[in-house]
């Protein structure tokens, strides 16, 4: 891991203890230090508080709790405040406050009430920013910044004059020329070209459909804007805290922000999870997946928040049920998180999330389930300390486009079910319940060390991808395609040579034309060419391309309709590689099928054999010191999750060593109802 300060499994979470007199902090904080926290996030939303006036700063509180915390031998991860500006600021300059699409001002009162382009909240962002950097920016116990909070929550894109401007400057730095920009955008089409900059605006509210290119670059310039939010405040940290760490907390698949073109500017990764009671195992997995796969895979990330118990902004907010926390969090320790942090600390006492779970309640208790559970997470955390800083290593990886996602579900749309996050999870969750260790990543990383890569919906395709995802199958990949691939540049224009556009000689295939199915609507295809438990016949839904081979071979038919006897799903030879093409959305125990024989055929099998909902991870330690040497090199860590309410039988075909409780175990062994083992090899 790139950090030095953070090998060490991290523990903690936020806290905002100006609700209560101070009193009670030193309390607070030995409560929390005996459950195993070793971190507190401080200052999240504390603007108003640190800056009560225009010309007046209050640290002095900030500065106890900073000794408070630091006497304790605890740690800090210090926020910068800027997610919530206080009211004095949004009076004095209206401008910071965002605009709606049909050109309302919001108010403030709640949080995040900011416009990403005005000049006013940057510079008082940016001086609150340089006077915590100053006053804490090389104390002994600063960890990390966490820089704003959530950037985009809530409000992901603000339509005022400034923000207009602004999207003019960024797109004459795109663009250059105004023709360059009609001609990127087809504007001939409704009459829209534009003769001058000025002309151009936001797309604020208009009759009929956007310009879907306009669209496009405007998420990607407000992605920009709240990015430029975020640089210009690590610029003066980075100046004033030399060393340490920074970064900011994302939401995983939250559409708002492309996270790709941020992560280069984070130094480590880290993300808020929230998945509520009973969440499905392998979607949340896969977020995890994402948040890694941001730098690259390899490297852990930090889990900042997550609810002990349970929200407060869902429709029914029922407690996560007992050891189920635990679970997630060591599912989080097991696909690469070095810390573990909870939203929040301690409940508040008033304010729109009082309701929401938290390590203490209002009254301080220790005496909860859910203190116990994390006093008791807190004990088995230390047993895993010597794992931070290990490698996550995928077998297969994803790829993830934040435009593509952008591009599928703008209006108007081919078929309104199709969701490009369900395609995603399509392929992951077969992946995941073949077992395989997965990376989800940009279309521009590195896939030489995959086995097997599925780019579900690669809508966006340009020469210089197609070039990359040739030199990987001619090196020997697997490469899953599917409908609704290769289709358009990345401005969303139609490639001029049919479909999948610049795919099609990969894939060995021309796709004349597609079908759309309305929801419960099912065709039937057959598989001609067994692969593995691929084989029968299988209802699809939602889509069907109409194929036509050009130098592929059809594994599988459509039997009925006007297209019956074409190819459904193809496979192509090239290099030493291969191409599959899924031109319909298969049922799920088909991509499983599939999947799962691609993986063999690419020499991946499963780490243990296990029941259903048992997911099995590993983390590696190569590339750590590690002084002890109880660990032979290149030794993984092997996390088995039970994410079932109930026990299963587990066969264990070696002797193991199981970190958490210190037992030796093999043979028919009984893991119970949301358990987990860590095991190494004896
Ligand atoms: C987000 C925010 C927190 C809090 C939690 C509640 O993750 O970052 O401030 O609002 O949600 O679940
Ligand atoms: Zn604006």
């Amino acid at each position: 891991m790139t950090l030095p300060n953070h090998r060490m499994i991290r523990y903690g979470g936020d806290y905002n203890p100006d609700q209560w007199p101070e009193e009670t902090w030193p309390r607070d904080l030995e409560t929390l230090k005996r459950a195993g926290i070793n971190t507190v996030t401080l200052g999240v939303f504390s603007w108003s508080k640190l800056q009560p006036a225009p010309d007046r700063y209050d640290f002095e509180w900030l500065d106890r709790l900073f000794d408070l915390v630091s006497d304790a031998g605890m740690q800090i991860y210090l926020a910068t405040p800027t997610a919530s500006p206080p009211a004095w600021l949004c009076r004095m300059y209206e401008d910071i406050l965002p605009v709606d699409e049909r050109g309302h001002r919001l108010h403030y009162g709640s949080r995040r009430h900011y416009c990403p382009n005005s000049p006013n909240y940057r510079r008082h962002a940016v001086d609150i920013a340089t006077r915590l950097a100053e006053r804490y920016g090389r104390h002994p116990a600063l960890a990390l910044w966490h820089v704003d909070n959530e950037y985009a929550c809530h409000i992901s894109a603000c339509y005022c004059e400034r923000c207009a401007q602004a999207f003019r400057r960024w797109l004459q730095a795109k663009y250059q020329t105004i023709d360059h920009l009609n001609d990127a955008w087809t504007t001939s089409f409704w009459s829209q070209r534009y003769r001058d900059w000025e002309e151009i605006e936001p797309p604020r509210l208009t009759p009929a459909y956007h310009n879907p290119s306009q669209a496009l670059d405007w998420r990607r310039f407000m992605s920009d804007s709240f990015l430029e939010c975020y640089l210009e405040q690590k610029r003066v940290i980075n100046e004033l805290s030399p060393g340490k760490p920074v970064t900011t907390n994302f939401m995983a698949w939250f559409s708002g922000l492309d996270y790709h073109r941020w992560a280069p500017h984070l130094d480590v990764a880290s993300w808020d999870s929230y998945p509520g009671t009973g969440a499905d195992a392998a979607e949340v997995a896969a977020r995890h997946d994402l948040i890694r796969g941001l730098k690259g895979g390899r490297q852990p990330y930090l889990l900042m928040e997550q609810t002990p118990s349970q929200v407060n902004w869902m429709a029914y907010n029922a407690p996560q049920r007992p050891g189920e926390m635990r679970l997630r969090s060591l599912q989080a320790v097991a696909h690469g998180a070095d810390a573990i942090c909870f939203f929040q600390l301690r409940q508040s006492r008033g304010g729109a999330e009082k309701f929401h779970g938290a390590v203490l309640t209002a009254s301080g208790s220790d005496r909860t389930r859910v203190y116990r559970e994390v006093a008791q997470l807190g004990r088995e955390l230390q047993r895993l300390q010597s794992i931070a800083g290990s490698e996550y290593r995928a077998q297969a990886a994803v790829l993830f486009s934040w435009p593509v996602w952008w591009a599928v579900e703008q209006e108007p749309r081919i078929n309104q079910s199709l969701s490009y996050i369900d395609e995603v999870m399509r392929y992951y969750r077969a992946l995941w319940r073949r077992g395989l260790e997965i990376d989800i990543v940009a279309p521009d990383a590195d896939l030489a060390s995959y086995r097997v890569v599925v780019a579900p919906l690669l809508r966006i395709t340009t020469p210089d991808l197609r070039r990359r995802l040739e030199a990987y199958v001619r090196g020997g990949g697997l490469l899953v395609l599917t409908f609704h691939s290769g289709l358009t540049d990345d401005v969303d224009r139609l490639h001029m040579d049919g479909f999948p556009g610049l795919l099609q000689d990969l894939c060995g295939i021309e796709v004349e034309e597609f079908d759309v199915l309305r929801p419960g609507s099912t065709r039937s295809v057959s598989v001609v060419e067994p692969r593995g438990d691929f084989s029968g016949t299988y209802a699809v839904e939602l889509w069907c391309d109409v194929v036509h081979l050009r130098g592929a071979r059809a594994l599988a038919v459509y039997t009925e309709d006007y297209y019956a006897g074409m190819p459904a799903v193809t496979e192509h030879e090239v290099g030493s590689g291969r191409v599959i093409y899924v031109g319909t959305a298969l049922p799920a125990s088909a991509v499983e099928a599939l999947l799962g024989w691609a993986a063999s055929h690419q020499g991946v099998s499963r780490v243990l054999e296990v029941p259903e909902g048992v997911e099995v991870v590993r983390r590696w330690m190569t590339g750590k010191p590690r002084p002890e040497a109880a660990q032979p090199k290149d030794e993984p860590v092997t996390f088995v999750l039970n994410h079932n309410p109930h026990p299963v039988s587990i066969r264990l075909p070696s002797r193991w060593h199981e970190v958490l409780t210190g037992q030796d175990l093999s043979g028919e062994v009984t893991l119970p109802g949301f358990g987990v083992w860590v095991l190494q090899h004896r």
